[in-house]
């Protein structure tokens, strides 16, 4: 553990602009720098970074932070792991709590595990790079195969020499502990080399630690494996690792999309491409462990199907994971016999990108295009093929998601919607009442268990609340309903549409229609009169609307002059504090206002984008209050009221993205 001093004098020596410059090509701007935000793609640059404050932070995601925050973020480091890479850029000594002696053991273990991995990789490495063997062999394999040097070298490609114990020999010679070597299984019982005579592919963790190799023998020989694989070990746990994870992770975030591909080959290939987010399941189907791998970094997977349809169907059904997981799946079929490095190579890389890009379909639609073309006309295998799709879809969390699904397979398979929905909700509702029983049995094995064994959980699982009894992907998505307190979110849009009202209102808002900013705003705002969540607000809103429309002209002396003292109280509050655009940016990052105009002098910029706002929130509440009519509804098998509720959410969907799609940069306290 690192000591609390340690830790203080890293903390203390991270500059910000230091550790970002390791990321981000920085341009200084005033007493600011200024580059191209590495969480999100961009053309012009919104990264700020403010050496005064030591923090850094993007304009256009949000994202960014101090040192730390910022190294968590975008490597995904763990706190330790952040104050490490910062202790070692700034040659800080790190000073360490002892450990207990068998954590000590454990990470002894471990860190010569990794030690001799890393000697293994040079040693394959310099094989292939500076023997006459290595050379010969490997070398011009990979070049033949169009990898260019910085690739190999990246990628820690190497060449496995043919020869009885090479590896294992220099690496005793070299004070290696043979021990390791075995338990690595570089070295085999006999003492000698595990991977002979094979170019190798280095296997790397998340962070870029050496965990395992690959080896491809060059043989044309049918009786030979084509790649022989080390085994797996305490640093690697086959179904949590992705080839090529180390390189890909920055770009995956960037283009907030994860392309998956089956082979080494393929990875290296689309990477020296320029096409980086890319990363391998190394020819098994996906893992949980891998999904979740991915997830920490997009919800988007996009997977690259070799040509021939064998192992396709069979990877498929493995997808419903992916599904459960609420991760967006696409799938692009290459063309047959073709895998992503060679059709690449066919292609070129633009053109590559281009297919990629324009045949990427939606896995449940691809997934229901294939089996059906495979059925044919057999009814029997029809109605298999329906049951299964209708599975897949039943594993998407996202009730929106789901219908668009039911929809677009009802036309595809030729079965109305409502009985695809009736099927898919049979389905949902298993799983419920399964996950109820589940429930109900862990509850009376906590309420036997003895007191103070604890084998057995000493509390009972928490008490039922209505959200969770729903498949747990699903129940995250599903906000409750917040009945009681106004959110002070809601309130603040409330308070920002009168304070426009109050002090703003008998402005111009547009000339040639010659309207006032009231009468715009109130005009658009008829629908949602009655839900505001403070009653002052909400009178006085609806008081200057019932003026409007009896054509009586009011302003600011009428509320301040009110009869009311809640609504005097507020008009003078209005209108005595001036109003100021998000003082925090400019506060903590020495930035200049983002509008030329002054806050009060911009009414009708200033109505426009509040009420977006107000609406947006408006119909976030309806929604939420719909989707827990939704949820229940399904829970009880109420198809008609589902589909309703559907419908009716997917509208307000709509309606929300409209509004959302035209934000400015208007940025209101
Ligand atoms: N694979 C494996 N063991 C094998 C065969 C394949 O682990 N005996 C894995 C490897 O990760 C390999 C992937 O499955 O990269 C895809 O296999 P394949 O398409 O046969 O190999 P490529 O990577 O395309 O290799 P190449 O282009 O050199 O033929
Ligand atoms: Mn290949």
């Amino acid at each position: 553990m690192i000591t609390q001093k340690s830790v203080q004098e890293i903390l203390e020596a991270a500059k910000i602009e230091d550790i970002v410059e390791d990321f981000v090509n920085l341009k200084r701007r005033g007493v600011n720098y200024i580059g191209l935000c590495p969480f999100h793609n961009e053309k012009t640059p919104s990264f700020t970074v403010s050496p005064s404050k030591n923090i850094c932070k993007c304009f256009g995601c949000g994202k960014g932070g101090d040192p730390v925050q910022f190294l968590r973020e975008l490597e995904n480091y763990s706190f330790v792991e952040a104050l490490r890479y910062i202790a070692k850029k700034y040659n800080i000594k790190i000073e360490e709590k002892e450990l207990t002696a068998e954590a000590v053991a454990e990470k002894q273990m471990y860190e010569s595990l990794y030690l001799v991995n890393e000697y293994a990789k040079d040693f394959y490495h310099k094989q292939l790079m500076d023997t006459d063997a290595g050379k010969s062999i490997g070398l011009s394999y990979f070049k033949k195969r169009g990898y260019r040097e910085a690739t190999i070298k990246k990628f820690d490609l190497g060449y496995a020499p043919n020869a009885k114990d090479e590896l294992t020999a220099t690496a005793a010679k070299a004070g290696y502990n043979i021990e390791l070597l075995r338990k690595l299984r570089l070295t085999n019982q006999y003492d000698g080399d595990f991977f002979r005579d094979r170019v190798m592919f280095t296997i790397h963790n998340l962070t870029g630690k050496v965990i395992a190799f690959a080896g491809r023998t060059l043989s044309k020989e049918k009786k030979i494996a084509k790649y022989v694989n080390s085994p797996e070990t305490e640093i690697y746990i086959k179904n949590k690792v992705l080839y090529g994870a180390h390189l890909a992770k920055k770009s995956i975030r960037k283009e907030d999309e994860c392309i998956l591909v089956e082979g080494y080959t393929d990875v290296i290939s689309l990477h020296q491409a320029g096409i980086e987010n890319v990363v391998a399941s190394s020819g098994t189907s996906l893992t949980e462990g891998q999904i979740n791998l991915i997830k920490r970094y997009t919800p988007n997977i996009k997977i690259l199907y070799d040509g021939d349809a064998a192992g396709i169907k069979a990877a498929l059904r493995g997808l419903d994971l992916v599904l459960e997981q609420d991760m967006n799946v696409k799938v692009v079929l290459l063309p047959d016999g073709q895998d992503p490095d060679s059709y690449l190579e066919k292609l070129g890389a633009s053109e590559f990108k281009t297919f990629i890009k324009e045949k990427a379909e939606d896995f449940i639609l691809f997934k229901t295009n294939l089996l059906l073309a495979d059925a044919g006309d057999d009814p029997i295998k029809r109605a298999q093929i329906i049951q299964d799709i209708v599975a897949s879809i039943s594993k998407v969390p996202d009730p929106i998601k789901r219908s668009v699904y039911v929809k677009e397979c009802s036309r595809l398979v030729d079965v109305e919607e409502q009985a695809l929905f009736d099927a898919s909700n049979k389905i949902i509702a298993q799983t419920i009442a399964k996950r109820r029983q589940k429930r109900r049995f862990q509850k009376e094995r906590a309420k036997q268990a003895p007191k103070g064994d604890p084998s057995f959980p000493s509390t009972p699982p928490p008490e039922y609340t209505g959200q969770d009894q729903l498949p747990p992907a699903i129940a995250d998505r599903i906000q409750p309903v917040n009945i009681t307190a106004a959110p002070d979110g809601d309130t603040f849009q409330e308070k920002d549409i009168v304070r426009i009202l109050i002090s703003g209102g008998t402005q111009v808002f547009d000339e040639e229609e010659n309207i006032t900013v009231a009468e715009y705003i109130l005009s658009n705002m008829e629908d949602v009169l009655d839900s505001f969540q403070n009653s002052t607000y909400g009178k006085i809103v609806k008081e200057y609307h019932q003026a409007l429309v009896k054509k009586k002209k009011i302003d600011h002396q009428y509320f301040l002059h009110h009869t009311e003292e809640d609504i005097r109280q507020i008009a003078s509050d209005m209108l005595s504090t001036p109003y100021e655009y998000s003082p925090n940016w400019e506060e903590k990052l020495d930035l200049p206002l983002q509008t030329q105009k002054k806050p009060e002098e911009n009414f009708t910029q200033d109505s426009i984008s509040s009420l977006r706002e107000f609406k947006k929130k408006k119909i976030k509440k309806m929604r939420e209050e719909i989707a827990a009519k939704l949820k229940a509804a399904e829970e009880s098998g109420d198809t008609t009221n589902s589909l309703k509720y559907l419908k009716l959410i997917m509208k307000l969907d709509a309606t929300y993205n409209d509004l959302a799609g035209q934000t400015n940069t208007v940025v209101i306290k």
